[in-house]
């Protein structure tokens, strides 16, 4: 059994608002309806199985469960199976969409400009073209962004193995929310004139090739939250471990699959708010514009205890008691 370990450090994150969850109980439901809501998840890793999961339970919770049927695709990280999908929800007028992760979110929003689209885990709706203004949206599409703060790893990898001198990214180019977080990675590094070099993969048959081809040239290893690389995480973290090499990730999932640590956001958390704007939506009728997309803010620092073992890394700040 992997013991994981938490704790929760907050982070106030740039001058944007605060995502609370929101607990309003919605009033006047009609439960004379039964709403129709298609669920196209990009693929079946652990991190948005685990989205889907809060989702789900969270409409339960909330008492919709009845009342809110939810059909589950996934999109088996395929994008024309996933364009089929979104239009397949657009002719059967399914009263709202919800799209978990980058290219899913992408599929639906290019199907439908009625449909209210709410998105779950999207690290950067705006460069991803969902929405123009994150405080504002315009159009039919809001939700809930798992934008990091890449300084917060960079800080627990200075920690944990300060000896690290160069980082190796491992990247699929085609995922923008990869892309963005890589943007902030280098200007963190350029600025502290800590070299890296690149590895990318457009396909989750290449990230083992992509890992080995990284050994022996750098000390570290920085994982974006990158699908593709999540999809395949475990390999990652044999072949690091094998070598000595430290891996930093951007999601807790990819701590949980081996990777060392990650200071990132709740995905149980965000599951639910991504749940609670859908009430307010699709039951309590507000409108798209009067919800803003909502940021976590509040970072956890999540550490791989065998992991940690293994490469001879002191973790004990980060492990209970
Ligand atoms: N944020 C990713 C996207 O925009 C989706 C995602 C959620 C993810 N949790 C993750 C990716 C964990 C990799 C690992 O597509």
């Amino acid at each position: 059994m992997k013991k994981l370990f938490v704790m929760i450090l907050t982070i106030a994150m740039l001058g944007t608002f605060a995502a609370c969850g929101n607990n309003d109980t919605p009033t006047n439901p009609n439960t004379e309806y039964i709403y129709n809501v298609g669920l196209l998840q990009l693929v079946e890793h652990p991190s948005l199985d685990e989205i889907r999961n809060a989702i789900e339970s969270e409409i339960d919770s909330a008492g919709y469960g009845d009342i809110i049927n939810i059909d589950f695709v996934s999109g088996q990280n395929d994008t024309s199976t996933m364009n089929t999908i979104a239009q397949k929800f657009v002719a059967n007028e399914d009263d709202a969409i919800i799209a978990i992760a980058t290219p899913a979110a992408q599929s639906v929003a290019a199907a439908t400009s009625e449909i209210p689209i709410i998105f779950s885990a999207i690290t950067d709706p705006v460069a991803a073209e969902l929405v123009s203004n994150l405080d504002a949206p315009d159009g039919n599409v809001t939700g809930v962004s798992d934008y990091i703060d890449v300084a917060a790893i960079f800080n627990l990898a200075n920690e944990l193995t300060p000896e690290v001198k160069s980082y190796g990214f491992i990247y699929n180019m085609g995922e923008v929310n990869s892309v963005s977080v890589i943007e902030d990675a280098k200007a963190y590094l350029d600025a502290q004139g800590i070299p890296y070099t690149e590895a990318f993969v457009t396909n989750i048959g290449e990230v083992t090739t992509a890992a080995q081809s990284l050994v022996g040239k750098v000390d570290a290893f920085f994982l974006p939250i990158d699908n593709t690389v999540a999809s395949a995480m475990s390999n990652v973290a044999d072949i690091a471990i094998k070598n000595n090499i430290p891996v930093y990730v951007a999601a807790d999932s990819m701590v949980h699959d081996g990777g060392l640590a990650t200071a990132g956001v709740n995905y149980t958390q965000l599951g639910k708010q991504t749940a609670q704007m859908l009430i307010r939506i699709l039951i309590n009728g507000e409108a798209i514009a009067d919800n803003p997309v909502e940021v976590l803010t509040e970072y956890s620092v999540t550490v791989n205890e065998e992991t940690a073992a293994a490469l001879g890394v002191d973790v004990s700040a980060y492990t209970a008691e």
